[in-house]
């Protein structure tokens, strides 16, 4: 909900300028992170998708999902990562990268607290066992 003092959190964060440029660190943080890349299905894909193009559509859904004027255009959570088999130990550790990158850019506290809440709102996609990581999220 928004009222008239309260900008969106796509405006608190900056637009797109600043969203693309902690995007940018965070995915190359997380394409040569060796918690994720012991997993065999995300290394593979991680050395497979270009970063350019990896990067465009992550920013795009961080700024759509932040209240931006733009539309994600890729496929859905559920659709990119049923077959890598993301565990919950290397879901845990992308969130640690994901504030790694928001403390980096000092992000303040409030708006770290919504960006967290839209990343965990995704782990039943993206954890292979939803169910358990439900529990636990
Ligand atoms: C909030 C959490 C996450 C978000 C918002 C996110 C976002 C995305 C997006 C937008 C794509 C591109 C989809 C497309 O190709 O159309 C993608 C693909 C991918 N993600 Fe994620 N992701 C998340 C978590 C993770 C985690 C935890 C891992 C690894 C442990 C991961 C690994 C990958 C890989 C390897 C691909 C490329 C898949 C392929 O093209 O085969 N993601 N992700």
């Amino acid at each position: 909900m928004q009222s008239a003092e309260k900008p969106s959190l796509y405006d608190r964060l900056g637009g797109v300028y600043s969203i693309a440029t902690v995007v940018d660190d965070l995915i190359d943080r997380v394409m040569a992170d060796p918690r994720l890349n012991a997993n065999p299905l995300v290394d593979e894909a991680h050395h497979r998708v270009p970063p350019a193009g990896f990067k465009y559509l992550v920013t795009e859904m961080v700024c759509w999902a932040a209240g931006g004027p733009q539309k994600y255009t890729g496929r859905s959570m559920a659709e990119s990562h049923k077959q890598l088999k993301i565990t919950d130990k290397e879901w845990e550790a992308f969130v640690d990268d994901v504030w790694l990158t928001l403390d980096k850019f000092k992000v303040p506290a409030e708006e770290q607290a919504e960006l967290r809440a839209i990343v965990n709102s995704t782990r039943p996609d993206i954890v292979f066992d939803s169910a358990h990581a439900q529990g636990a999220a």
